[in-house]
């Protein structure tokens, strides 16, 4: 009876219950968005098993009624979508976009009528919504106070998570936990769910965010397994202010059945435009060295005085060494003026155009030309916004007259001087006027303390790495001593998803007491890994940017900097071999344009001996193997330097042993023997 009454509203005009779906090409995952009682749903399922269930759409609005009751479903459309294109640089060079889209439009039944379209697509390797409100009589400008977008998950599935951090501040930079859904309580994205069954893995983030504040998700707090869109507010609460038409950024939810297949996640970028730029080839990966862990460790300073980094000479110093070694770049920090004193409670008073006394902006940019290496500019914000934007385009004129195109920007603040959440639609707005800023001037971006990633850098490839975790700095001087052993086993398979990091890794001096001439304290801060799996980080951690962290005299008279020198930093193919969340990964990368791959295992505190098949080297073909691995007794703890060199022949044929140290990791550089 039930069966045939709800049959009969599907087919009554005016629809009390009205259901359409969508599927991945591959039939596996799908969509179904429907009106219950005058509310609209969408829910989740994959392989005919319910992963979403229905889970409520809507908004509340300051000064209009919520819009989320009295809805029907007025229209839908279908496309379908199947193209390849290709990354200017990337973890993979070529994407796959093969997705089939679903278009619902809903409309108020009573007046004022308002409208919006629920726009789905659904791919192989996960799914993504937004909404669009076109323009309309009976939606004009609006403020949004809640989303009401609702995530309820059928499984209590395994959650690795951050806080959410708003009203928090670290600004994304803390150590994840791991717990059932039904205990999280204010969490932030990508949020990396691990099935229970062990074979489903989901990850939830957003894409395509331009013109809106950062969702973070609100938990069950021990009831259920709903989790709740949550977006950072602006200083009077409001989260988001627009006119229509608008549309949001697509919410995602990435689907795996391995923990393996979540790396690279492609998701985000097909879910963002096309390259806005006319021209990419003056974006150039690379690697570079900086004058900056001698300020985190201490022995040198931001700020004027004795100890200060950047001067003249030491630029040159740090430019010889980079030239040296063929690095691209040289990052110099606290060579403007307003680093002396509080620079986070000062932050307006930074320069971005003058530099200290003792360094020559002008005469150090010359030198590093003359040696075919380029100053990365650092600009240091503290969430000064307006200070920062009322400079940006004559700073920006000023590098690129010097031929400078890189920079390194901070954000080190919670709330922006007019009270905004750092996460604010005030903010993201802010970021993407520095990305489209700088991309006129010819500018690549590495950006710290950033808005969450969410595939800008397919529009802009500009946008090139950014930090949002907890990176190496923590190693130098964080309160708790420093990231534990398992924490990059955990970013690869979170944080990653979202994009690019600049973890900088490559410190040498892991118990830190050749920078600061003693050895530090048990109880102080130092790195937590073993030397090889600094190395390892190079591949494990993707970045088109990537450090040589350490101060260069660290790397003198070691061999095992050969393997930092030699390793690529854009990639053609990439294939997680092996790995488990919070425990260990395998991850091999073949060289853009090249047919050199370079492998890169870790594992957390624990002792692992792992299997690599090399099946992804080309058959037939002989490959010589530059093996840096966990020397005897290594360790983390008491003997993290033994690095043992060796090297062999292999092929496609060959199964490489892995032994990992505790905290260990091995890294690995395979050429094509002829
Ligand atoms: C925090 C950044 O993560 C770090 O790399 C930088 O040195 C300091 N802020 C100063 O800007
Ligand atoms: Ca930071």
């Amino acid at each position: 009876m039930l069966r045939a009454l709800s049959v009969l509203a599907l087919l009554a005009p005016g629809w009390l219950h009205a259901q359409v779906t969508v599927t991945s090409p591959d039939s596996r995952n799908r969509v179904t968005v429907e009106v219950r009682e005058g509310r609209l749903y969408y829910s989740l399922a994959r392989d005919g098993r319910a992963l979403v269930l229905p889970s409520l759409l809507g908004f509340e609005f300051r000064g209009a009624a919520p819009l989320r009751d009295g809805l029907r479903i007025t229209d839908t459309a279908r496309t379908s979508h199947d193209e390849w294109w290709t990354q200017p640089w990337g973890e993979v060079a070529r994407v796959h976009d093969h997705h089939n889209e679903l278009a619902v439009s809903v409309e108020e039944i009573a007046a004022p009528s308002r409208r919006l379209t629920l726009r789905v697509r659904s791919f192989n390797d996960g799914v993504g919504f937004r909404y669009e409100f076109p323009e309309q009589p009976g939606l004009g400008a609006f403020e949004i106070t809640e989303e009401l977008t609702e995530f309820a998950l059928a499984d209590n599935a395994r959650a690795w998570w951050i806080a959410s951090n708003w009203p928090r501040k670290d600004r994304s930079e803390e150590l994840y936990s791991a717990g059932p859904v039904s205990t999280l309580d204010s969490v932030q994205t990508p949020l990396t769910l691990e099935g229970r069954d062990g074979r489903t893995f989901m990850v939830i983030h957003e894409a395509n965010l331009v013109d809106y504040a950062r969702m973070f998700l609100r938990g069950p707090r021990m009831e259920g397994r709903t989790l709740h869109a949550d977006l950072a507010p602006m200083a009077d609460g409001i989260k988001v202010r627009g006119k229509t038409p608008f549309v949001t950024p697509w919410r995602t939810i990435q689907l795996a059945d391995h923990a393996t297949e979540l790396a690279p996640s492609l998701l985000g970028l097909n879910l963002n435009p096309p390259n806005a730029l006319a021209t990419t080839n003056w974006i150039h990966p690379m690697k570079y060295v900086g004058i900056w862990w001698g300020m985190h460790i201490n022995t040198m300073t931001w700020s004027s005085g004795p100890k200060h980094g950047a001067t003249t000479a030491t630029a040159k110093r740090y430019i010889d060494f980079a030239a040296a070694n063929r690095f691209g770049g040289v990052l110099v920090e606290g060579w403007n003026t307003g680093w002396d004193g509080d620079w986070i409670a000062n932050r307006d008073a930074f320069s971005f155009t003058t530099s200290y006394p003792d360094y020559d902006l002008a005469a150090v940019a010359t030198y590093a030309r003359q040696k075919g290496v380029r100053l990365i500019v650092h600009n240091e914000t503290s969430g000064g916004i307006q200070n920062y934007e009322r400079q940006m385009d004559s700073a920006f004129a000023l590098y690129k007259s010097l031929g400078l195109d890189a920079i390194k920007s901070g954000y080190v603040t919670d709330l922006t001087t007019e009270g905004h959440s750092h996460y604010s639609q005030f903010m993201v707005q802010h970021y993407r006027r520095v990305i489209e800023t700088a991309a006129r001037y010819g500018i690549m971006l590495d950006v710290h303390e950033p808005m969450h990633d969410t595939g800008e850098r397919r529009t802009w490839p500009n946008m090139m790495s950014r930090e949002g975790a907890r990176g190496q700095e923590y190693n130098a001087w964080s309160g708790d001593g420093g990231n534990p052993p398992e924490h990059e086993t955990i970013l690869f398979f979170t944080r990653l998803l979202a994009g690019p990091m600049d973890f900088t890794p490559g410190i040498f001096d892991i118990l830190i007491e050749r920078g600061t001439g003693r050895p530090r304290r048990p109880d102080e801060p130092r790195v937590r890994t073993t030397l090889a799996k600094q190395l390892a980080l190079y591949v494990a951690l993707y970045s088109p940017l990537q450090m040589a962290a350490d101060l260069p005299e660290n790397y003198e008279r070691q061999p095992a900097f050969q393997f930092i020198r030699d390793v690529a930093v854009d990639w053609d193919t990439t294939r997680v071999i092996d790995g488990r969340i919070g425990d260990y990964v395998v991850v091999a990368r073949r060289q853009r344009g090249g047919q050199t791959w370079f492998l890169g295992a870790i594992t957390d505190e624990e002792r692992r001996t792992l299997d690599a098949p090399l099946s992804f080297l080309t058959p037939g073909r002989r490959y010589i193997a530059e093996i840096y691995a966990d020397g005897p007794k290594a360790h983390w703890l008491d003997n993290p330097l033994p690095v043992t060199i060796s090297r062999r022949a292999v092929t496609a044929a060959t199964v490489l042993r892995l032994n990992l140290a505790p905290g260990g990791g091995q890294a690995i550089r395979i050429r094509p023997a002829e």
